[in-house]
């Protein structure tokens, strides 16, 4: 996506992408970030590449695929409801993530909900994660989502506010939560 600015100058918007091999380098990058991270714990997604893909182009190539494939209910791992995995990126940049799970389980309602997300520490406190969420929602709208269960642990202020700038509904608090519904509708 672009803007132009004032002076008629297209200026370049970060966008979703889907996982792809073109932003090995960044995205090991923001990895490594994610790990060296001293103010919240490593992500999940992190943990979750796998450990090839870190040196090796071809392995990575295959670890995109399979974070694609997960949008498949024949490719989803037992226990796993189909993902949509999407980065958020400026040019070749790497920003983000955000992946939007198609439908809740039990153990989604309490921890997880329809949507979790991450912004690399270097590209914090930018509106990142405001705006990754926002753009998420007619995505999730177009999987069939009415409302989006959100939730963040009830120490991440950031995330409050992500949620809450994107119009979430407090639905209760729990020992670690705060959950919330996010309309779609309104987007
Ligand atoms: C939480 C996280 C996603 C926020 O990403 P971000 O791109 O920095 O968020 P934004 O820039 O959109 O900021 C959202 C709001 O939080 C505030 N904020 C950001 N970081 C903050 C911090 N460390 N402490 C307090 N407020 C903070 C911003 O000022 C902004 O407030 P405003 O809307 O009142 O202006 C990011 O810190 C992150 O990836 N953390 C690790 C993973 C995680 O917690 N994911 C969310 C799981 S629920």
């Amino acid at each position: 996506m672009a803007l132009p600015t004032l002076a008629g100058i297209m200026v370049a918007m970060p966008e979703f992408v889907d996982p792809t091999s073109r932003l090995m380098t960044s995205f090991l990058a923001a990895v490594a970030e994610f790990r060296a991270d001293l103010d919240y714990p490593v992500p999940w997604f992190v943990d979750d590449v796998d450990p090839q893909a870190l040196v090796d182009p071809a392995a990575f190539e295959a670890y995109a695929a399979r974070v694609l494939g997960e949008r498949n209910s024949s490719s989803v791992r037992p226990g796993f409801v189909p993902m949509t995995t999407l980065w958020w990126v400026d040019r070749q940049r790497f920003l983000g993530r955000l992946a939007i799970r198609h439908r809740l389980t039990p153990a989604l309602e309490k921890c997880g909900g329809h949507i979790g997300y991450d912004v690399r520490p270097s590209a914090r406190r930018q509106g990142h994660a405001t705006a990754m969420l926002a753009a998420a929602l007619p995505i999730a709208r177009s999987l069939g989502i009415s409302q989006a269960l959100v939730m963040c642990d009830t120490t991440n202020i950031a995330s409050q506010r992500v949620i809450e700038a994107n119009g979430g509904q407090l639905l209760d608090i729990t020992e670690q939560k705060r959950r919330y519904w996010v309309p779609i509708t309104r987007s």
